[in-house]
């Protein structure tokens, strides 16, 4: 900034003087908002301390949390009951076409090669078709691929939810091959939760089997 002659701050001081202090509200309102963002995406992209190298997600806040949902006999369930368990979080439903089962079998796959180890974690299979995956029909769905894995129903609000603390997308489509019936454009990751509830790391549905048993056997 140049000095001002003497002139200047006689005539005009006040007119410049608030033009001056607009200015310098704005500046900082600006560098506030710049370290706020700075501050954020830090958070977001913490070194993992366990030293794999992988940059992990540290908010616990951002995917998963609390839900209420109906299991297949007909109970309502919530997180809690499956705390102290890591949890493999997987969302679809049963006219899923292909990529649902798909990732339900290597899902499948990945509880046979963990062995007994499986009981360790609970797999859980959540619809985002709640209209027609009633609890008692998701239930017999996920047994057909395997006994461990426990399908999740409730009400379209309970699905919402859900699918909102998991930053899953879900949306009905018209069906173009079945005229008056629709699909569920959805995204197609499993979760896998810690002991604590916590998110740990995310995997497409096409991951292999092993691969996805050799990470879940890390958090057990
Ligand atoms: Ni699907």
């Amino acid at each position: 900034m140049t000095k001002k002659k003497p002139s200047e701050t006689k005539t005009g001081a006040a007119a410049p003087a608030a033009g001056a202090s607009r200015k310098t509200l704005l500046l900082a309102l600006i560098v506030g908002l710049a370290a706020g963002v700075m501050t954020a995406v830090f958070l977001l992209a913490v070194p993992n301390p366990s030293g794999t190298g992988q940059v992990s997600t540290t908010g616990k806040a951002l995917i998963g949390g609390p839900f209420t949902l109906t299991d297949a006999t007909g109970k309502r369930v919530t997180d809690k009951d499956f705390a102290g368990k890591p949890m493999l979080v997987y969302f679809g439903f049963t006219n899923c076409p292909d990529v649902c089962p798909a990732g339900l079998q290597v899902i499948a796959a990945a509880l046979d090669r963990l062995g007994d180890k499986a009981k360790s974690v609970t797999p859980l299979f959540i619809t985002v078709d709640p209209e027609r995956d009633t609890p008692e029909l998701l239930g017999k769905y996920v047994a057909s691929f395997h006994s461990g894995i426990v399908g999740l129903s409730g009400s379209p609000e309970d699905i919402a939810a859900v699918t909102k603390a998991y930053r899953v997308y879900a949306k009905k489509a018209p069906d173009a091959e079945r005229p008056g019936e629709y699909n569920v454009d959805h995204s197609s990751f499993m979760y896998l939760m810690n002991a604590n509830g916590e998110f740990v790391k995310h995997f497409p549905h096409s991951v292999d089997a092993g691969q996805l048993a050799e990470e879940v056997a890390k958090v057990l």
